[in-house]
C-alpha cells in the first residue's frame, strides 16, 4: 500500500486539480466525497479538505466529524475547508463585503512556518470565495494575510492543522505548488516515491496475485487507456490475456490493420474481428445520433460477447477505466446519486457474469500516458488524439452507408496526415472531419459539380470538458482544403469549424 493523502471533496470544481498537483509531487492521493470517507488507516499521511460552492451559513451546510482527523494527522483546509474548520470551532464566517475573487498578494506571511517554506513575500495567490473568515477561534493564529483578506491562512496552535482561503492548486497561484509540496512533503512527511515505474511494478505484482492462472478478456479500441491496461495485464499474466479488437467499420482509414499490427508487435494475444457488416446493417436508415450510438453499443456487446464465449473458461473482463470516471461515479450529494455506469466499452452484459478488473482506475489520463511510456508502448498509440467509441458514425450527419464512411475516411486521412507532416498534430488535442448532408454547387474544370460539404474540426483542450478551436495556420488549411477537393470524389467544399465548447460540443452529433 503506498502512503497517501486523503482529499475530502465538498464539491469544488477544483478538487481534481488538487489531486493532480499532489500526484505531480509523486505522492499518491485519493478523492472521496466528504460524506463517504473511508476510515483512517496507517498509510494515510494527511488530509486535505476541498473547497465548495456551499456556505457554512447555509442551514444544511456540508460537514463531517472533524475530530476524527484534527490533531491526529496533518490537515489542510482549502477555502470552504478552511471556513468549515473555523466555523466548527466557533469562528465567524460572514459574506465578503469586498470582492474576494481573482489575484491577490500574500504580503504578510509567517515565513518561519513550514507551510510557507521558500514562498516569496508578495506571492500571487488565487482567491475565489463569497464568504470570508472574519474572526478566528482563540486557539487559531493567522499566518498569512493579503491586503484585503486578513485570514488568508491560519494554523491551529499546537497541531498540524492549517486553513487557507486561496487556491494553491490553480496555476494562477504562482507558488501554489511549493505550498502544496510544503504540506505533503514537509508537514505530512510523504516520501515522493509514487512514480510510474513504481506503479507498474506494484500493479503487475497485484494483478498476478489477483488473477493467478485465470483467463482475462479485454476489448481493445486502439486508444490509450485500453492499450495501456492491456500491456499492464499482459506483463502480469502473458498469454492468459485475450484481447479482442473489433472492426466496426467506423474507424479511421487503415486504422484497424495498422493498430492490430502494433498490438501484435507489442506481443499481445489479440484477435481482430471484422464485424463491419453487422454494424452497417444495424445502422442502416438511422439518422438520430442517440439511436446510432445505441445501435453501435448494442452490436459491440453482441460481437464482443460472441468472441468472449469462444474463450474457454474465461473469468475476468478487463477494462481501461480511469480515475476521472471513478470520481464522476461517486457523488458528494449522497449515495442515492452515486450510481453511474462508467464502463467504457458500453457496459458489461449481465449474462457474461465475469468479474471486472480495472488496473488504471486510480490514474489520471496523463499518468496513464506515463505508465504507457514506462511499458514502452509506441508513441503512435500513446500520443493518439481521443477518438469517440461510435467513431465516424457521429461525424457523418444523417444515415450511415459504407460509401459515406469511405469518403469521410479519405478526407480525415488527408487532414490528419497533414497535421502530422506539419508537426501540428501534437499541438492539437483532437481533430477530425465531418461529412455534412449539405450539397453545394462548385466548378471543376469546365464542369459544374453538386457535391458534399465537409467540415474540419481541430480543438485544444485539457480534458474534453471545455475546448477551443485551434488557430491552425491559413496556409496549412489552404493546402488541406486543396488536397481534399482535388483528391476526394464527392466533396467540393471544405469549411473550418470555429466554435468553442461551450456552447458548441467537440463532435457535431
Ligand atoms: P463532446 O462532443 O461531448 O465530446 O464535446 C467530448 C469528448 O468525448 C468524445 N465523445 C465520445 N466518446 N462515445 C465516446 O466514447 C461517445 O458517444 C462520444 N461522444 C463524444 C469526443 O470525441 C470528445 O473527445
Amino acid at each position: 500500500m503506498p502512503e497517501k493523502i486523503l482529499i475530502l471533496d465538498f464539491g469544488s470544481q477544483y478538487t481534481q486539480l488538487i489531486a493532480r498537483r499532489v500526484r505531480e509531487l509523486n505522492v499518491y492521493c485519493e478523492i472521496y466525497p466528504f460524506n463517504n470517507a473511508p476510515a483512517l488507516t496507517e498509510d494515510v499521511k494527511g488530509v486535505i479538505l476541498s473547497g465548495s460552492p456551499c456556505s457554512v451559513r447555509d442551514p444544511e451546510y456540508p460537514t463531517l466529524d472533524l475530530s476524527q482527523y484534527l490533531g491526529k494527522l496533518p490537515v489542510l483546509g482549502v477555502c470552504y475547508g478552511a471556513q468549515l474548520m473555523a466555523h466548527e470551532h466557533g469562528g465567524e464566517v460572514t459574506p465578503s463585503t469586498i470582492r474576494e475573487y481573482g489575484r491577490a498578494r500574500l504580503n504578510e506571511v509567517h515565513s518561519q512556518d513550514r507551510l510557507f517554506k521558500e514562498l516569496t513575500i508578495g506571492s500571487v495567490v488565487w482567491m475565489s470565495h463569497g464568504d470570508t473568515i472574519k474572526e478566528i477561534p482563540a486557539n487559531f493564529e493567522v499566518i498569512a494575510s493579503t491586503e484585503s483578506v486578513r485570514v488568508a491562512a491560519y494554523k491551529l496552535k499546537g497541531q498540524e492543522t492549517y486553513g487557507i482561503q486561496f487556491h494553491p492548486e490553480v496555476t494562477h497561484s504562482e507558488e501554489g505548488k511549493i505550498l502544496l509540496r510544503n504540506f505533503v512533503v514537509h508537514i505530512c512527511d510523504c516520501q515522493q516515491d509514487w512514480t510510474a515505474e513504481q506503479f507498474v511494478e506494484g500493479t503487475v505484482a497485484a494483478l498476478q496475485e489477483q488473477l493467478g492462472n485465470d483467463k482475462v478478456v479485454l476489448g481493445l479500441s486502439g486508444g490509450v487507456d485500453s492499450s495501456v491496461a492491456a500491456m499492464l495485464i499482459h506483463h502480469a499474466i502473458g498469454k492468459n490475456l485475450y484481447c479482442i479488437f473489433v472492426d466496426n467499420g467506423l474507424l479511421r482509414k487503415d486504422e484497424f490493420e495498422t493498430v492490430l499490427d502494433s498490438y501484435k508487435h507489442m506481443g499481445l494475444n489479440v484477435k481482430g474481428v471484422d464485424a463491419k457488416d453487422k454494424f452497417y446493417s444495424a445502422l442502416a436508415g438511422l439518422t438520430d445520433p442517440e439511436l446510432k450510438r445505441k445501435a453501435i453499443g448494442r452490436v459491440f456487446i453482441e460481437v464482443f460477447d460472441e468472441e468472449a464465449h469462444k474463450i474457454e473458461n474465461v473469468k475476468w473482463l478487463a477494462q481501461g477505466t480511469i480515475y476521472p470516471d471513478v470520481i464522476e461515479s461517486m457523488s458528494v450529494n449522497g449515495p442515492s446519486a452515486t450510481i453511474k455506469s462508467h464502463h467504457n466499452v458500453g457496459g458489461l452484459p449481465d449474462f457474461m457474469k465475469l468479474k471486472v478488473v480495472e488496473p488504471l482506475k486510480t490514474l489520471f489520463k496523463d499518468e496513464v500516458r506515463l505508465v504507457g511510456r514506462t511499458l514502452k508502448i509506441e508513441d503512435t498509440i500513446l500520443g493518439r488524439h481521443p477518438f469517440p467509441g461510435p467513431g465516424l458514425a457521429i461525424r457523418i450527419l444523417g444515415d450511415i452507408t459504407p460509401q459515406k464512411v469511405h469518403v469521410l475516411q479519405q478526407v480525415d486521412h488527408i487532414f490528419i496526415s497533414n497535421l502530422k507532416k506539419s508537426g501540428l498534430y501534437d499541438d492539437v488535442w483532437q481533430a477530425g472531419a465531418i461529412l455534412t448532408p449539405v450539397q453545394s454547387v462548385g466548378v471543376m474544370g469546365d464542369e459544374r459539380t453538386y457535391e458534399n460539404v465537409v467540415a474540419l474540426r481541430a480543438v485544444t483542450s485539457i480534458d474534453g470538458m471545455t475546448a477551443d478551436w485551434c488557430r491552425l495556420p491559413y496556409e496549412f488549411l489552404a493546402d488541406v482544403s486543396n488536397e481534399i477537393i482535388n483528391k476526394v470524389k464527392g466533396v467540393n467544399r471544405v469549411v473550418y469549424d470555429i466554435s468553442s465548447k461551450p456552447p458548441a460540443t467537440i463532435e457535431w452529433e
